[in-house]
């Protein structure tokens, strides 16, 4: 069923005072989001906070059961952690990597990622390689078909980088990993509440996303569902009393499932506004979500190409609703500044945060104009008449 646009935009009440394209830093929260978050916090004031933790148990178990629908997963193999970076370093920092293993990745890489290859490289002597990009910009299959040998320990790719509208071919991938039996992790942080995902046909083992983007929940919340299959090879690199129970002086017994991978302090409110935010993406349906957005994507594109001076800065066979551009005229950071003032929100993506691809392409700062399903034709066309006269 095609989006009600109109309900969409009734449930954010926001997007008639501001024109919001930073949807891939924080996306804007719809009413049933924030007002799963304010009930719960009202509780808690009223009857304690253990107290209304206790009395939310089963919607607290409904976030997990929403979350592995949203996947096509078990709620067993999904572990609530406090955001995108959490659940990724979780995953990863559990691999036992021994001197000379391998870890496959991509070119548009993540920072916070990369520093963590780089992290454990030094501390275990595994040793990072970079799977070219295709003519595309997507991640070259057949090069990773060609790279992959006994020594790969784990392949780990972002789905939908921080810039540059890519979407790397994350079943492909997974396709790789199962036939030759190599531990895959997919970084889909931007991707989650923005496409379809399902984990049984991308085939990757462990998956890490966040709240605060596409799926538009709170900040500060974030998930990573990790395939049963795999549980036992992933050693936790900390566990407290959520993750294990102490049942002997000399011993512990650790969860049989993902929340292994948890802490046991939480924001309650914001996990149960998490929930909140699944269902209501369900709610339209990840399909009619991504057609939009692609559609609006696409109209933005196409009106950003026939402004002189603007470049594009897009790649992938399919670039997806994040859209990235430089001007001529304007650094990225002044014309992001310029158009907030005429309550236009977009971002301005620092090269740094895809150091290998920004450096390959000598990308400077870009402008990153990332739109939602509840963004309008209009606005689109308003925010290219704003950056045509501004540039
Ligand atoms: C590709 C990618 N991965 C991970 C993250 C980190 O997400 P979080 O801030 O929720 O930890 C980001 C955030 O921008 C991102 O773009």
């Amino acid at each position: 069923m095609p989006i009600d646009l109109a309900q969409a935009r009734r449930d954010t009440p926001a997007t008639n005072r501001f024109l919001h394209f930073n949807n891939a830093g924080a996306a804007l929260m719809p009413t049933p989001v924030l007002a799963a978050q304010l009930r719960h916090l009202q509780l808690e004031a009223d009857t304690g906070g253990y107290e209304a933790a206790a009395a939310a148990n089963d919607q607290m178990e409904s976030v997990y059961t929403s979350i592995a629908r949203l996947l096509n997963a078990a709620p067993t193999e999904i572990a609530l952690v406090e955001n995108a970076t959490v659940a990724w370093d979780m995953a990863f920092y559990s691999v036992n990597f021994a001197p000379g293993d391998r870890i496959l990745t991509a070119q548009a890489e993540y920072a916070s990622n990369y520093i963590a290859f780089l992290h454990i490289t030094r501390r275990t002597g595994a040793v990072i390689e970079v799977v070219p990009s295709d003519a595309t910009g997507e991640l070259d299959l057949e090069a990773l078909d060609r790279m992959t040998d006994p020594r790969t320990k784990l392949i780990a790719i972002t789905h939908v980088p921080t810039n540059g509208g890519l979407v790397n071919p994350a079943a492909a991938v997974g396709r790789v990993a199962r036939a030759k039996n190599i531990l895959y992790l997919l970084d889909a942080c931007q991707s989650v509440g923005h496409m379809p995902i399902d984990v049984a046909e991308i085939g990757c083992d462990m998956l890490s996303a966040t709240g605060r983007k596409y799926l538009r929940g709170p900040r500060g919340t974030g998930f990573l569902y990790v395939r049963h299959a795999v549980l036992d090879q992933l050693d936790p690199p900390f566990l407290d009393l959520q993750a294990a129970t102490w049942v002997a002086p000399d011993r512990y017994e650790i969860r049989p499932d993902a929340r292994r991978f948890e802490n046991w302090e939480r924001n309650v409110a914001a996990q149960l506004g998490l929930g909140a935010a699944v269902d209501y993406a369900l709610g339209w349906g990840l399909t009619d979500i991504a057609a939009r957005i692609d559609a609006l994507a696409a109209e933005l594109r196409q009106r950003l190409t026939d402004i002189p001076g603007i470049t594009l800065r897009d790649q992938g066979r399919r670039p997806c609703g994040i859209v990235t551009f430089t001007a001529e005229t304007k650094p990225a950071r002044e014309l992001v500044a310029e158009l907030r003032h005429q309550r236009i929100n977009c971002h301005a993506s620092a090269p740094g945060n895809t150091l290998l691809d920004s450096t390959a392409r000598r990308l400077p700062d870009l402008v990153r104009a990332s739109l939602h399903y509840y963004n309008t034709e209009d606005e689109v066309a308003r925010f290219a008449a704003a950056v045509a006269a501004l540039t």
